[in-house]
């Protein structure tokens, strides 16, 4: 039962080893200290993007990383580096009140617009994650903030100020990506479908823990959605399957790690990957860090570009999907590699 408090209310009662509900089992573990070190991902400037004859240049690098890593960085943003740094600040201080304070926003149901909790899906891990979070729906950003946490006090202001920065950057790269995909008509229409879409951030906390090589902070698992933008803090910890081997991926000051989903993955036909990856846990220090989710609207079914398939080279290689799927597939999901996108194939 306690555990189901949380991992920052475990730790804050004072634990010496770690509770055997949090030790995977030894296939599972994430081993001693990574073979092949920490990674930078490629990096996509996006300053360099805006300038009409280096758009080209920067779309080669942009498609080249979703095929190969289905991750990358992106840098000169625009994003105002004081929100960012708000936002990791918010975040932090919302992990050191009271349980009694966090707790309120504990709810079992997964469509709440507001909902702290521990795991991954604590109903049904069978091996509880290292990791405490906060999940905030924003769209329609006006309807659902007064349903936010109102302490701290501030959290509502940065929170919302970068949720609409981060639906920004979103769709900035995103059109990149179409443009990438050379998808034209389609593209524009899913562009159309994304502003009026779905976006969620999920702001993590993971404290320092005892015995860090037999848990994770988040198991091996790919993403729903377009893409997910994730801002981390300068603790290392986000890892990405690349080639059989997990590479740590390097923390870049200023910058956000974006990786291709689920959708973006089958629109893409197979071209984009979205692909495994998974949280370390250490024992030193916290890590903070906040993704954001952006998809199309629940009801809207997502497919195959139809200028991406043809059936003799590129056959069609996923059903449509659309949230009524993925919720069912999450409610009977209990494995430790948790990729919807498997099931769609
Ligand atoms: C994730 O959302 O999959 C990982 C985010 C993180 O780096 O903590
Ligand atoms: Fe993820």
């Amino acid at each position: 039962y306690y555990c189901r408090r949380g991992v920052r209310h475990l730790c804050d009662s004072g634990i010496s080893r770690l509770p055997g509900k949090y030790v995977l089992p030894a296939s599972d573990r994430p081993g001693q200290a990574a073979a092949v070190g920490s990674v930078k991902l490629p990096v996509v400037d996006l300053s360099r993007l805006r300038i009409p004859s280096e758009r080209a240049a920067v779309l080669r690098t942009l498609d080249a990383a979703c095929r190969d890593y289905g991750f990358f960085q992106v840098v000169n943003h625009g994003v105002d580096g004081e929100l960012v740094s708000s936002m990791l600040d918010v975040a932090r201080r919302f992990f050191a009140l009271p349980f009694e304070v966090r707790k309120r926003y504990m709810s079992p149901d997964v469509r709440a617009p507001v909902r702290y909790g521990t795991s991954f899906n604590q109903v049904n891990d069978a091996v509880l994650c290292w990791r405490d979070f906060l999940k905030l729906v924003c769209m329609p950003l006006a309807a659902v903030v007064p349903s936010w946490p109102d302490a701290p006090v501030d959290l509502r202001g940065v929170a919302s100020g970068y949720a609409e920065a981060n639906q920004r950057l979103f769709m900035e790269i995103m059109e990149a990506a179409l443009e990438a995909l050379g998808l034209g008509v389609s593209g524009a229409s899913v562009l159309e479908d994304l502003a009026v879409g779905s976006q969620m951030m999920t702001v993590n906390c993971y404290p320092e823990c005892p015995q860090p090589e037999l848990t994770l902070g988040m198991p091996p698992h790919s993403d729903y959605g377009f893409l997910t933008l994730v801002l981390q803090d300068e603790v290392e910890g986000l890892q990405v399957m690349h080639s059989g081997d997990w590479l740590t991926v390097e923390p870049l000051p200023g910058s956000f790690v974006v990786n291709v989903g689920d959708h973006l993955e089958i629109l893409s036909n197979g071209r984009y990957r979205s692909v495994l990856h998974r949280v370390r846990v250490n024992g030193r220090r916290p890590r903070v860090s906040v993704a954001s989710f952006h998809s199309v609207a629940a009801e809207r079914a997502v497919g195959p570009a139809a200028e991406l398939v043809d059936d003799e080279h590129n056959p069609r290689r996923y059903m449509d999907t659309d949230f009524a799927t993925f919720l069912a597939y999450l409610a009977s999901a209990v494995g430790n590699h948790k990729s919807f996108l498997h099931s769609r194939r």
